[in-house]
């Protein structure tokens, strides 16, 4: 049996805020709204309460979480910051940024899936913010989807992924970013390392920097084995329909599969045609992503065909997520 929905959405009004923060420190889970998709919050400093979100999500102990902070300040809190973390902070922050860097003890291991290294990130949703200033602790969060699903970019979403599992759930409204955070590995700051594209992009970041940053590929291999780079697998994302990726997508004539265009094509509309930005904009496509995969996966189509995002900086951001989900 289906266990009952337990989870209520809380609009993000000063009382509620209040209320939310205190369930935080009290050791409860929090779905939290960011600019990039939502968060399941907990207390980054309290291992027993990081523990449940791990259980909640079926995520596994192996794939460390994001410590949120919400001032640059409170960095050599939890890690030990070197000069190229505090230029991209400075540069870059509050905003979709996260910095890996050597933890600080306070930081529990759970927290890092046993690293000695930690990753932290300084959201830009005010209200997110706000409940961060409130709890006067850091929190961590990854995403609030169940493991291996889609990310969610709503409340909503989180409520129907999540519902059953907690109880309290923040509405800031849909993602204006819709993708996760850029994450870069500061531990040795001569050799920094993209380990997951965002909206903040390799250039961008190397031009603050100064200096080159290394890709580090996605591995293939399955979920359990110890990763050298935790949550680097390629499965991820993953709608149940089979999603299949086209550089140029072919003429819709299966109606039983959907076809997902980057930009409103032009000809007559069709029932299994979709786009995710009307001008082909890739904020705009970014933002729809996430929301475009889960509605059409409860749609009763039996493949999903989507075309690659041209470009480079976001597009790589969106291919990346695109590949994920079409990993089998
Ligand atoms: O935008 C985001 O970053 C969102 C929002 C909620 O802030 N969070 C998010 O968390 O995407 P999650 O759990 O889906 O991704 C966390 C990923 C891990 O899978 C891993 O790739 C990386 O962050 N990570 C965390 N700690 C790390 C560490 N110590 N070393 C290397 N990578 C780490
Ligand atoms: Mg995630």
């Amino acid at each position: 049996m289906p266990r009952p929905i337990t989870a209520r959405i809380y609009r993000s009004t000063p009382k509620n805020l209040r209320f939310l923060a205190e369930r935080l420190r009290a050791g409860e889970l929090v779905g939290v709204p960011t600019e990039t998709v939502y968060g399941l919050a907990a207390n980054a400093l309290d291992a027993d309460a990081c523990a449940k979100i791990f259980r909640a999500k079926g995520r596994p102990r192996t794939d460390p979480l994001i410590v949120h902070i919400d001032q640059v300040k409170a960095l050599a809190e939890t890690c030990r910051p070197n000069a190229a973390a505090l230029k991209l902070a400075r540069r870059f922050w509050p905003g979709p940024l996260t910095l890996v860097l050597p933890k600080t003890a306070v930081v529990p291991n759970i927290v890092s899936a046993g690293q000695p290294s930690v990753a932290v990130r300084m959201p830009s949703h005010p209200a997110f913010r706000k409940l961060l200033r409130l709890a006067g602790v850091p929190l961590a969060a990854p995403s609030a989807n169940v493991f291996g699903y889609v990310s969610p970019t709503t409340a909503e979403h989180v409520r129907a992924g999540l519902g059953a599992k907690i109880r309290y759930i923040l509405d800031g409204g849909a993602a204006s970013i819709g993708l996760e955070s850029t994450i870069v590995d500061l531990r040795d700051p001569e050799k920094p390392q993209l380990l997951r594209p965002g909206a903040i992009t390799r250039r961008e970041l190397e031009r603050a920097l100064g200096r080159r940053i290394t890709v580090v590929r996605k591995s293939s291999a399955p979920t359990r084995v110890p990763q050298v780079a935790p949550g680097m697998l390629l499965r991820h994302y993953s709608p149940r329909t089979p999603v299949v990726l086209h550089a140029q997508l072919p003429a819709p004539s299966r109606p039983k599969e959907a076809y997902v265009f980057i930009r409103k094509p032009v000809g007559r509309p069709a029932k299994n045609v979709f786009w995710l930005d009307r001008h082909g904009n890739l904020r705009g496509a970014a933002r729809r992503l996430f929301a475009m995969l889960r509605e059409l996966d409860a749609a009763d189509f039996s493949q999903l065909n989507v075309e690659l995002a041209r470009g480079e900086g976001l597009a790589d951001a969106i291919n990346d997520r695109l590949r994920r989900a079409a990993a089998r």
